[in-house]
């Protein structure tokens, strides 16, 4: 039986497009029920309806507060009935409610615990590091904080800006995040004092 996926996103959604390609073939484990996001308007959302996945999103503006906002997404997200929710490339921090209710894997442009938040290639630029990359994470209550599952690494090279090196983590990030997600579909996971075991 297939595992149902929750995808998460906020931007383009390159990410969520490598997920959908994987999820058409059976032997991967897993579907995409739904895609939610944060914003109208967004390519991500495009991708998904491209593919016939359903989507809806729920906006942080449309709340009077962040915890209702929260119970919002939470009952969007669980009308689909997740056994995992994927964040990729969204930009907001999930609640305590929902973390309650979904495991949620986050993917993460750096070298986690480096660089955590919303701007991790310009920082890791800004900082003049050699080595960078992308962290696909279990999500906790933190910001980037959660125990983290895979990472991969990529070369800072001269005269990369923002845009060049996002580019280049982006490929290796997607392959990573697919096979992550497909292993944990297929073969779940267990924490054991921060360290995550597939299968
Ligand atoms: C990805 O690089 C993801 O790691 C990053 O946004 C990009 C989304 O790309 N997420 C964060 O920065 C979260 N802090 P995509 O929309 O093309 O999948």
């Amino acid at each position: 039986m297939s595992a149902r996926l929750v995808v998460l996103v906020s931007g383009s959604g390159t990410n969520l497009g490598a997920l959908l390609e994987a999820c058409a073939d059976e032997s991967y484990g897993a579907t995409v029920a739904a895609v939610g996001a944060d914003r109208d308007g967004i390519e991500a959302l495009q991708r998904a309806e491209q593919a016939g996945v359903p989507t809806f999103a729920c906006r942080l503006s449309d709340y009077p507060t962040r915890d209702d906002w929260d119970a919002a997404l939470t009952d969007a997200v669980a009308e689909y009935e997740p056994d995992l929710v994927v964040s990729a490339g969204f930009m907001k921090i999930l609640g305590k409610r929902f973390l309650e209710v979904f495991p949620t894997v986050n993917t993460h442009p750096s070298l986690l615990p480096a660089f955590p938040g919303a701007h991790a290639v310009k920082d890791a630029l800004d900082y003049g590091v050699r080595i960078t990359g992308a962290t696909v994470h279990l999500v906790d209550a933190g910001v980037d904080t959660g125990p983290v599952i895979a990472q991969t690494a990529i070369e800072v090279f001269d005269g990369d800006d923002e845009d060049s090196l996002h580019e280049r983590i982006k490929v290796a990030e997607r392959v990573m995040l697919v096979d992550v997600v497909g292993r944990m579909a297929r073969d779940g996971w267990q924490v054991i004092d921060r360290r995550v075991r597939l299968g």
